[in-house]
C-alpha cells in the first residue's frame, strides 16, 4: 500500500539567536584555592579567564527562558509563533516531565511539540539537524532549539579535572522557513567505544540507594581529559572539514568557526589541521564563558554577532563535541541583523 499525500518540502535557516549568561562572574582566582592551580595554569591550558556561575535560586529553566524570549523577539515573532521545542541539556534534573515541556509553560505556550535531547557538547548542532528536517518536511514551522546547561550544579568544585572548565548559560536560536538554503547537510555519529571518558556519575539512582554512604557523592562530571582532548584534535578536523565540504564551502570560502567551546588549545589546533585562512572570523567565547556544552554555541554565537554585527548573514561552520562520545556538524547562514520593532 503507498500513503496518498504529496510532499511538499520548503528551505530552513536560522533567523534568530538569543543568550543569556548569569551575571556572576567568576575568576580563576576563586576556582584554584580548592584544586591547588593557578590562573596562570588555567589560562594557558583553556583561555579561560572567567565564567559565569548561576546562583542557587536560579534554575536551568530560568536561563533558557531569558535566552528564548530574546531569540523569539529578535525573529519578530511571539511564543504563540513557535510551534515545536528542542532543549539540548545534560543538567535538567528531571526525566519527566522533560524541559522542554516547562519552557513552554515559562513561554505561556502550552501547545507546541517539545523534547529534549541528550547529547552533550554536541547537542545544540543535533538540535539544529533536527530543527532543519522538521522545517523543511514541514512538519513544523517555527523550531525554538535551545541549548543550556547549568553545570555549576554538575561540577565538583574540589575536582581539579573539571572544576576550572565548566560553566552555566543558556543560548536559542528559532529556525523557520527560507526562500535559500540557510542550513547545510549535517555531519554526524559517535566514537561510543571512548563512552568512559565523560561520565556524570553515580547515577541518580545509585545515589538515591545509597543515602548514607559517603562515598556515593551528587552526581558530578567527571572526565578524563588528555582522552577527550586528544579525541578532539584528531578527530573533529576532518569531521569538520567533511561538513564544510558537504556544503560546497572550502577553508578559504568559510566566513565564520564556530567551534563548540570546550578548550581554545582545543579550538587553535582545529583552524591549524583545517589550515583556516586568517580571513575566517573564529569564536573564543570560551574565554569570558568557560565550557557550557550544549550552550557553547549560540552563546558564542551572540557573543561574535554582538561583537561584529557585519557577521549577520555570512556563513559559519558550527561543530559541535562531548560526552558520548558524539559529534554534530553543519555549516548555516548566521541569522541576519534583528527585526527592529516599529512605536
Ligand atoms: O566539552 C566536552 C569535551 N571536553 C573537552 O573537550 C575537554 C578536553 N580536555 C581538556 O581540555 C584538557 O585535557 C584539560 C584542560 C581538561 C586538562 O589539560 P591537560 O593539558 O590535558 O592537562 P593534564 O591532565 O595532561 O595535566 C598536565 C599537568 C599535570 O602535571 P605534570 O604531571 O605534567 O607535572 C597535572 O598534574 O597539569 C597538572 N594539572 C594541573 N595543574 C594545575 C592537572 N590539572 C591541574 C590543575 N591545575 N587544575
Amino acid at each position: 500500500m503507498s500513503l496518498k499525500f504529496t510532499q511538499d518540502v520548503t528551505n530552513a535557516r536560522i533567523l534568530s539567536v538569543g543568550a543569556y549568561r548569569p551575571p556572576r562572574v567568576v575568576p580563576n582566582s576563586e576556582i584554584i584555592q580548592r584544586i591547588d592551580s593557578t590562573d596562570e595554569w588555567i589560562q594557558q591550558r583553556t583561555g579561560i579567564q572567567t565564567r559565569h556561575f548561576a546562583d542557587a535560586d536560579e534554575s536551568l529553566i530560568d536561563m533558557a527562558e531569558k535566552s528564548a524570549l530574546i531569540a523569539i523577539e529578535r525573529a519578530g515573532m511571539t511564543a504563540q509563533d513557535i510551534d515545536a521545542v528542542i532543549f539540548a541539556t545534560i543538567s535538567y534534573p528531571y526525566q519527566a516531565p522533560s524541559a522542554a515541556t516547562e519552557l513552554l509553560v515559562r513561554l505561556g505556550n502550552v501547545k507546541a511539540a517539545a523534547f529534549d535531547i541528550s547529547a552533550a557538547c554536541a547537542g545544540f548542532c543535533y538540535g539544529v539537524a533536527l530543527a532543519n528536517d522538521l522545517v523543511r518536511n514541514k512538519t513544523a514551522k517555527n523550531v525554538l532549539v535551545m541549548g543550556a546547561e547549568k553545570l555549576s550544579d554538575f561540577t565538583d568544585p574540589e575536582d581539579r579535572a573539571t572544576a576550572f572548565i565548566f560553566a552555566d548559560g543558556a543560548g536559542a536560536v528559532v529556525i523557520g522557513p527560507s526562500q535559500d538554503i540557510g542550513i547545510g547537510p549535517t555531519v554526524w555519529g559517535a566514537s561510543a567505544e571512548t563512552r568512559e571518558a565523560i561520565v556524570l556519575e553515580p547515577s541518580f539512582l545509585e545515589f538515591k540507594k545509597n543515602p548514607g554512604n559517603a562515598d556515593i557523592g551528587w552526581p558530578n562530571i567527571i572526565q578524563q581529559g588528555q582522552t577527550v582532548f586528544r579525541w578532539a584534535v584528531y578527530e573533529i578536523a576532518p569531521i569538520a572539514l567533511r561538513t564544510l565540504e558537504a556544503a560546497g564551502l572550502t577553508p578559504e570560502t568559510l566566513e565564520v568557526f564556530i567551534p563548540h567551546q570546550a578548550n581554545d588549545r582545543i579550538i587553535e589546533s582545529l583552524v591549524k589541521s583545517m589550515k583556516l585562512p586568517e580571513s575566517v572570523v573564529v569564536a573564543h567565547d570560551i574565554r569570558t564563558s568557560g565550557n557550557t556544552s550544549s550552550a557553547s554555541i549560540p552563546l558564542a554565537m551572540d557573543a561574535l554577532l554582538a561583537e561584529k554585527p557585519e557577521l549577520h548573514g555570512k556563513s559559519a561552520l558550527l561543530v559541535g563535541f562531548g560526552a558520548g562520545l558524539v559529534y554534530a556538524g553543519q555549516v548555516v547562514e548566521l541569522p541576519s541583523r534583528p527585526v527592529q520593532k516599529s512605536n
